[in-house]
């Protein structure tokens, strides 16, 4: 354990849900010791996210998240346990327990350390006579050596081993390095260097750690980037190149572009925001990250079809966080790059200040799809822009742009308007019928949200949701009863949550969803709080102890006698009943 129980419960005690979801979220509607407001974590019109001030849990009744404090600052900030657990020590004037540093945390100390070196050793090699050729490269590129230095840029040396004898003679073995991704291990079983003559780009993260690298080859090549692999600091998806730098710009927005050349090349221009999505299409992890700093992001992808599909990937998933989305238009250039080096800076700022916003830019994009001079291809056309003005949640928005339509189209603006509305109102009842359907579809009820979770015997899973129910409201049964083995348990994720909660337990130690963050993955988190969401009567535990064992007995040997299938009516039904057993005393 890297945390004490002390520790742990005074952090939760000094920030309390209520307080710490108010800051991200806002709750309206108040329904016993619940109160709702619209999710964080998916879209939705109407609140099914809760925050339960008494069991200090949050749940989504939509998406299924849930869990305690610590996971909602993992959730909601993109932080792993122990940066959440710091996030709230901070937040508390808390300061942090010195922590024990058991293995993996003293590896990824390593391995940023390791990451550092290598990046001072690849920028050293600038200088030497062989670096002279990246030097060459970067002159072609106009790049300046001021900021070659900005952003830590190298030359990785045309050789084998350059980087694996610098670094093992600094200490680090082969293994760190393979760990790393900085050597490769060859047929023969010994090590070579992953780059070799590249220019080498570091990705630094928002704390400033070297997490790894993007290398360029100079010139033409195939293939032209390497990327480190995943490893224990180094993630893709879920880090942006220069956000390090682009964190501190004060323009208030941030420019997502596609290529590190182009991130280097803007902020060399003075555009000190623009960051890169490191090879990938925005990631909603990257998003999230993004939504952190910045509440408008401007999209300067490249001037193609690819780079077209990936701003509309982007604005999709920009929208859900409440970022505002304008995108760029450049015109006569591939992207950022040659923009600035065909037309200057200043251009830029012009374009810049004229980006279009989403709709705009969407409904241009249905524009040139159509020749509106031939009648068929304006029908499509108006079914089309009409459906996307009535997407629009603003009244006044939608008459804006449905004006827009209709001049296009050269129609006039009343039938265009009434498409609209009428598109809208169709939109807004089907969301709505939506949203009761989802809500009321037993299964669901009976299922976890996420997939993977699924159950494959209801009846016992639901009975050993139960144990895990009645385990963590009233640990004191453990003491009076004999619990089921965790063999029988039929849901994997449920076995792991009640071997958890036995393993705490047996160890004296309390239940809560601080103790149990670091045991529990995300989603068995938010399987865990749905679960204690639903009612249970405590009066009689033992009772109903006993009554959820007999279930998962007789399931385990109606399951030996016959694999049996899920028996849905028999858990509707059980689910039903209690519901009405226990109201009123959830
Ligand atoms: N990329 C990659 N692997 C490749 C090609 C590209 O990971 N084989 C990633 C890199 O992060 C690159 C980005 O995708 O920066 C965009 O690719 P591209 O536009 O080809 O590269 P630029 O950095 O813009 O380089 P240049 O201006 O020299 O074309
Ligand atoms: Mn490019």
């Amino acid at each position: 354990m890297a945390f004490s129980e002390k520790f742990l419960d005074e952090l939760v005690d000094r920030n309390d849900i209520v307080d710490v979801v108010s800051g991200y979220v806002r709750l309206s509607k108040r329904s016993g010791a619940n109160q709702f407001g619209l999710c964080p974590f998916h879209s939705e019109k109407t609140p099914s996210f809760s925050v339960n001030a008494e069991k200090q849990i949050y749940h989504c009744f939509g998406c299924g998240k849930g869990g305690g404090v610590i996971n909602f600052i993992m959730d909601i900030e993109n932080l792993g346990y122990r940066d959440a657990v710091a996030f709230l020590a901070r937040r508390a004037g808390m300061t942090m327990p010195e922590e024990q540093s058991d293995g993996e945390s003293k590896k990824r100390a390593r391995m940023l350390s390791l990451n550092k070196d290598a990046a001072r050793f690849f920028y050293e090699q600038l200088s030497t006579s062989e670096g002279r050729r990246a030097g060459e490269y970067m002159a072609k590129r106009r790049i300046s050596p001021a900021t070659a230095k900005n952003f830590g840029l190298g030359y990785a040396p045309d050789t084998w081993d350059s980087l694996e004898k610098a670094m093992r003679a600094k200490g680090y073995s082969d293994f760190e390095l393979l760990d790393a991704g900085l050597v490769r291990r060859g047929k023969s079983g010994g090590f070579y260097d992953t780059f070799r003559n590249r220019l080498m780009f570091p990705v630094i993260d928002v704390r400033g750690n070297v997490i790894g690298f993007s290398g360029r080859i100079l010139g033409d090549g195939e293939p032209k980037y390497m990327n480190s692999p995943e490893t224990l600091v180094f993630n893709k998806s879920r880090n942006l190149f220069a956000l390090n730098l682009a964190k501190k710009s004060k323009s208030g927005y941030i420019i997502l572009s596609e290529g590190n050349i182009d991130v280097v090349s803007l902020h060399q221009a003075g555009f000190d925001s623009a960051v890169a999505s490191l090879g990938t299409s925005l990631t909603p992890e990257q998003a999230r990250l993004l939504s952190r700093y910045t509440n408008q992001v401007i999209i300067a992808y490249d001037n193609d079809g690819a780079g077209l599909k990936a701003s509309q990937r982007a604005i999709g998933i920009l929208e859900k966080l409440d970022v505002k989305v304008k995108v760029l238009r450049m015109t006569g250039a591939k992207d950022p790059d040659e923009f600035i080096k065909a037309k200057g800076p200043d251009a830029f700022r012009m374009l810049l200040e004229g980006s279009e916003d989403q709709v705009d830019y969407r409904l241009r994009t249905v524009t040139e799809k159509y020749d509106l001079s031939i009648d068929e291809q304006k029908v499509e056309f108006l079914k089309e822009a009409t459906e996307l003005v009535a997407h629009l949640p603003g009244a006044v928005e939608r008459q804006v742009y449905a004006m827009r339509v209709a001049a296009l189209a050269g129609l006039g603006a009343d039938v265009v308007t009434q498409e609209v509305e009428r598109r809208h109102k169709r939109l807004v009842r089907r969301a709505y019928r939506e949203e009761e359907r989802q809500q009321s579809r037993p299964e669901r009820q009976a299922q976890p949200v996420e997939k993977e979770l699924r159950y494959d015997d209801p009846v016992s899973a639901t009975a050993e949701e139960g144990v895990i129910r009645l385990l963590y409201l009233d640990p004191e049964l453990a003491r009076r009863c004999s619990l089921p083995a965790a063999e029988d348990f039929t849901a994997p994720a449920l076995q792991h949550i009640y071997s958890a909660l036995r393993g705490r337990l047996d160890r004296g130690e309390a239940v809560s969803t601080a103790g149990l963050g670091e045991a529990l993955s995300g989603p068995e988190m938010s399987l865990l709080v749905g679960i204690l969401q639903k009612p249970e009567q405590l009066s009689r535990s033992e009772g109903t102890l006993q009554d959820y064992i007999k279930i998962i007995q007789e399931q385990k040997e109606l399951r030996e006698q016959k694999n049996a299938p899920p028996d849905f009516q028999a858990i509707i039904k059980l689910q039903r009943e209690k519901g009405k057993r226990y109201e009123g005393n959830g």
